[in-house]
């Protein structure tokens, strides 16, 4: 490509503030990594900028400052080298271009100055080593010395350096292969996937922060499966998610098989990212399955059971969390939910009653209709007939919680008659008797012997109080 095709990417007047800012200090400075990636694969401008300084990229920084409208504040991280300022909603984070090398035991780099081709020599991969100048001679020409653009154009993940070295000097840079190649849909090449296999272990000295970055942008890619097929394939899924590879394999007994569940759940988790960009219901699906692998038994009648499984998969997913350091908030709380209640509407399916609908309401409140999306994409039968079928069934369930919700209202339930009226109208303190009274009329309403409202609740609340053998005082 001609260099002035480079010159679009630059359009942006903060480029030309770097440019002057590097003349004044009088080195060279480059725009490099996943803003130029993301602007040749057409992936828009991405709002964080990376600036390469040959020199000090903290002092150009405060250079740039200067120059900018408002002097935006810069935050300078001296034991990396790096600054970072914040202008007209774009993130530019300035470094100086360094020579590394990595101990073998932290990701903690001893860090030498270089030039452009030691930093780029030191970076994850070709596709994200390509520069663009911002020096007055040549603006906007592309350095790409591992002929990075070829890869991007071929959809290949490579790296600069032997992919032993790259990988075993920063080893979440395994994790990254896979996920761009999930997320850009590339192949990573055979000599880097051999080296990620071969490193695997080494992933165990990254934190888990970085890593559930990684895993929630493989989960938020088109097809994640395709990541989690990596991940499985280089053997970094043990070290990250043994609950998942536990799911693995087909048992047989007595001539009778159940599904593998680990390429099920994958399955499931590619067929909900077709209806949802929701993170949270991504994972569900991921773990919609996890306690099969405790619960597995082997039954002479039943076959293979996988009994109370929903109920120990909703308890890994809190261990889980915990383990990762993912949030323990709501966002934990909706995904145990989903767990939990994952095989409530298939039993519906076969048989739709006003009555379970309003129990499946009621139990789910206001994530039925995320619980319908993850059974939906939980049908993976190859049977054209049965999948028809499932399908046709939850589109009656779903169109049953549409007309049970419009007219008794249970999805955010709250009960028509309140404890402190049964108390008065029994004249009763505080008891066992007002949950027995509560519940009763809970339950007639879900199971539709009263309808949702105050009159009929009122109603039934003496009869069962009488019915217990409670006096009426008011
Ligand atoms: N980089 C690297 N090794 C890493 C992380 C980053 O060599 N472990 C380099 C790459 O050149 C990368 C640049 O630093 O392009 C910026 O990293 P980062 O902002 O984390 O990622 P991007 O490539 O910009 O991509 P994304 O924003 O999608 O994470």
């Amino acid at each position: 490509m001609v260099k002035s095709a480079y010159i679009s990417a630059l359009k942006n007047p903060v480029f030309r503030t770097i440019s002057k800012a590097s003349e004044n200090l009088n080195l060279e400075s480059y725009v490099i990594g996943g803003y130029v990636r993301d602007y040749i694969l057409n992936r828009g401008e991405a709002k964080d900028i990376d600036i390469v300084a040959v020199g000090s990229g903290i002092d150009l920084a405060e250079e740039v400052s200067k120059l900018l409208p408002g002097k935006p504040k810069v935050s300078v991280f001296k034991t990396y080298g790096t600054a970072m300022l914040k202008s007209g909603g774009i993130e530019l984070e300035f470094v100086g271009a360094r020579k590394e090398s990595y101990s073998e035991e932290s990701r903690n780099p001893e860090v030498e100055n270089g030039t452009l081709e030691d930093d780029q020599n030191r970076r994850d991969f070709t596709i994200n080593a390509l520069a663009l100048s911002l020096n007055e001679g040549n603006f906007g020409e592309l350095l790409d010395p591992f002929n990075g653009i070829e890869d991007l154009k071929n959809k290949i993940i490579r790296t600069p350096l032997n992919p032993d070295i790259t990988y075993s000097d920063d080893p979440l840079r395994m994790l990254r292969a896979i996920r761009f190649a999930s997320q850009l849909e590339f192949t990573i090449e055979k000599n880097s996937l051999e080296a990620i296999t071969r490193n695997s272990k080494r992933i165990k000295i990254i934190s888990t922060e970085r890593i559930v970055d990684e895993l929630n942008k493989i989960l938020l890619s088109d097809t994640p499966s395709k990541g989690f097929t990596l991940l499985h394939k280089t053997g970094l899924l043990p070290f990250i998610l043994p609950e998942l590879i536990a799911l693995e394999g087909i048992d047989e007994k007595e001539g009778q098989t159940h599904k593998d569940n680990f390429w099920h759940t994958l399955e499931v988790v590619d067929n909900i990212s077709k209806t949802t960009d929701d993170l949270w219901l991504r994972w569900a699906a991921l773990l919609h399955d996890i306690g099969k692998a405790p619960t597995k038994k082997f039954d002479q009648k039943l076959g293979w059971t996988f009994h109370t499984h929903e109920f120990v998969g909703a308890k890994m997913v809190y261990k889980l969390f915990k383990r990762l350091k993912m949030p323990l908030n709501e966002k934990m709380k909706f995904v145990q939910k989903m767990v939990l209640m994952s095989s409530r509407p298939i039993v519906l399916a076969s048989e739709v009653t006003d009555s379970a609908v309003r129990r499946l309401i009621f139990d789910a409140g206001e994530y039925v209709d995320d619980l319908m999306t993850l059974c939906e994409a939980d049908i993976t039968t190859k049977n054209s007939k049965k999948f028809r079928k499932y399908h046709d069934n939850f589109q009656l369930v779903r169109n049953k919680i549409v007309e049970v919700e419009a007219r008794d209202q249970v999805r955010n339930f709250q009960p028509p008659v309140t404890g402190e009226e049964i108390m008065e109208t029994f004249n009763l303190k505080p008891s066992r008797e007002i949950g027995i009274i509560k519940d009763a009329i809970k339950e007639a309403i879900l199971e539709g012997e009263i309808p949702n409202e105050y009159e009929a609740a009122k109603k039934y609340m003496l009869k069962k109080g009488e019915s217990i053998g409670l006096k009426v005082v008011k």
